[in-house]
């Protein structure tokens, strides 16, 4: 199976994939957000903060995801919007929010927590874990994903088409 086949099978696998984290992340952070904004319960400011970015890091992914799996699934060859240039500028910009958000979280709730034996306050425990854990989740797919693309980019340079051409 040659890398074109394999990239358009695994296309609207990963985008997919992307799409259904990224709505349970947006999901959690969303309900965070709403409990904090009622109660003021956070953590501390930069759980406050980092989980209302990652409510804008999330629902962008799903938006966006679903429109380049949707073009890509009505022609993978059809429109500007599934080409190598626009999935890297979409990757790329996707890659640094899910670095910044990830990484901001992993710090503001330091690391991991055992909710059972929790030697701080920490309200919606579990749920914080999850959103850690779900945050690192869609980061590492769409860096697979960046990393696709910066692949067929080479490629696409190497056949003389460009920033312009197709992913497939
Ligand atoms: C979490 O804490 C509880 C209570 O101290 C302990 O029984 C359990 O093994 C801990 N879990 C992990 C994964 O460390």
């Amino acid at each position: 199976m040659s890398f074109t086949t394999w990239v358009r099978r695994g296309h609207p696998i990963l985008f997919g994939l992307i799409i259904f984290l990224a709505i349970v992340e947006g999901s959690l952070a969303t309900w965070l957000t709403v409990k904090y904004n009622a109660h003021h319960d956070y953590p501390n400011k930069s759980t406050r903060d980092t989980t209302r970015f990652l409510v804008f890091a999330s629902w962008w992914t799903v938006l966006f995801s679903f429109i380049f799996a949707g073009l890509f699934f009505h022609s993978s060859t059809g429109s500007v919007l599934t080409s190598v240039a626009s999935h890297g500028i979409f990757l790329f910009l996707t890659w640094i929010f899910w670095t910044a958000g990830a990484a901001a979280i992993t710090q503001a709730i330091g690391g991991g927590n055992n909710c059972s034996d929790i030697r701080f306050n920490l309200p919606y425990c579990n749920q914080l874990n999850a959103e850690l854990g779900f945050g690192w989740a869609v980061w590492l797919c769409v860096t697979v994903a960046l990393i696709v693309v910066i692949v067929r980019a080479v490629s696409a340079q190497r056949r003389g088409d460009g920033m312009a051409g197709q992913l497939v």
